[in-house]
């Protein structure tokens, strides 16, 4: 009897096939958060720890010859990388594999489709790197906050909680922490009415709901569309605004044209985040805030995208004022940390919150 293949985006195998920690190597790849990592190595005693799980909880990461990686069912030898191992089962008669998509541009490339973002570039050529010197944590002294009399000390410009918190769900694509959210309306304390345009899983919500202040929350997959010519029907009715919105085409959201993520050029992207700017800034009361989540972005196609500069700019040209500092957002627990790279690259480790104030 043949085998029925499956193929499993990351997301799904996240989900469906929790991971165990390799309790042998402090430094293994495959992290999530600030947790040790699940890539087990192919020699010495987590070979042999490998080999004594159950066969159908095994899975061998390899390196596939259009450049990506691929996380296959069962024990494998050829061009391994390393072993997972599941908490799941994989069932009998099953062989699932999981493309691990490269996303670091590349000049000797070659073309192929991607069944997530046809953007992420696959390679021929890779430079290989250090993997001890890669998988080492660092732990970096941040510099000492001045006394003063924020009600929360903790938010500076360096956010790097690495907990986020129970809010939203953390399965979904995307998901931000809701501390940083939760700190944000601790320290501006906003009277009225928040409002998250795109909302995804509803984080922003569940942070407002326990600080017990009423909230807006919309999104492309009710069927609201935050970039609309139109604009939101109401007018100066909020006091702060939470926007986290897709980093262009970095992930793809909703099976909807509307959806920002699906903007097929950069040109298109822009022009209709300045209109989710323009409705953000026409809803906002006079002296409200719009807290801005972004991060560049980019790929083979349209090289480093600036995305942050980016929103600074458009919100400047819809008449908004920079109320305070950047906030840098270590990237604590992005799928993309957990990815072994072979190429050499400088890795982008945060993202930005922009606080933007409609003048009075
Ligand atoms: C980065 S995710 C937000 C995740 C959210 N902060 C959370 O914690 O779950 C971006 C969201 O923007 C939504 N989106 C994309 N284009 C949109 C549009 N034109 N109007 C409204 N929502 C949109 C996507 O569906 C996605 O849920």
């Amino acid at each position: 009897m043949t085998d029925t293949h499956i193929e499993l985006s990351e997301d799904e195998f996240d989900q469906q096939y929790p991971l165990i920690e390799n309790p042998f190597d402090p430094h293994a790849s495959w992290a999530f958060d600030d947790r040790p990592g699940c890539l087990f190595g192919t020699f010495g005693q987590e070979i042999r720890f490998v080999s004594q799980q159950d066969p159908r909880t095994i899975w061998t990461l390899v390196d596939g010859d259009d450049g990506d990686q691929y996380v296959v069912s069962g024990f494998h030898f050829v061009n391994r990388v390393g072993y997972l191992v599941s908490k799941v089962p994989v069932p009998d008669g099953m062989t699932i594999e999981v493309r691990i998509i490269n996303n670091q541009p590349q000049e000797n490339t070659m073309q192929r489709t991607a069944t997530v973002n046809p953007f992420y570039a696959a390679r021929f050529t890779r430079i290989s790197s250090t993997p001890a010197e890669t998988y080492k944590p660092i732990f970096a002294r941040l510099p000492r906050a001045p006394v003063n009399g924020s009600p929360v000390p903790h938010l500076t410009s360096l956010y790097h909680f690495h907990r986020a918190g129970e809010y939203g769900d953390r399965s979904y694509p995307g998901n931000c922490s809701g501390n940083l959210i939760k700190d944000l309306l601790q320290f501006f304390r906003p009277d009225g009415l928040i409002l998250d345009p795109m909302s995804g899983s509803g984080t922003c919500a569940h942070v407002c709901q326990e600080l017990k202040i009423p909230c807006m929350a919309w999104d492309i997959h009710r069927g609201i569309d935050a970039c609309d010519p139109e604009g939101f029907s109401d007018a100066e009715a909020f006091d702060f605004i939470w926007a986290h919105p897709p980093y262009w085409r970095m992930k793809l959201y909703a099976d909807d044209p509307r959806d920002l993520s699906r903007a097929p050029t950069l040109e298109d992207f822009l022009r209709r985040y300045r209109q989710f700017i323009r409705n953000c800034t026409a809803v906002l009361k006079p002296g409200g805030k719009l807290a801005i989540l972004m991060g560049d972005y980019q790929d083979r196609q349209a090289g480093y995208v600036p995305l942050t500069y980016h929103t600074k700019r458009l919100a400047f040209e819809c008449g908004l004022t920079q109320h305070c500092t950047d906030i840098v957002r270590f990237s604590h627990g992005a799928s993309s940390s957990r990815k072994v790279y072979r190429s050499s690259f400088i890795p982008g480790l945060h993202d930005l919150c922009m606080v933007f104030e409609k003048p009075a």
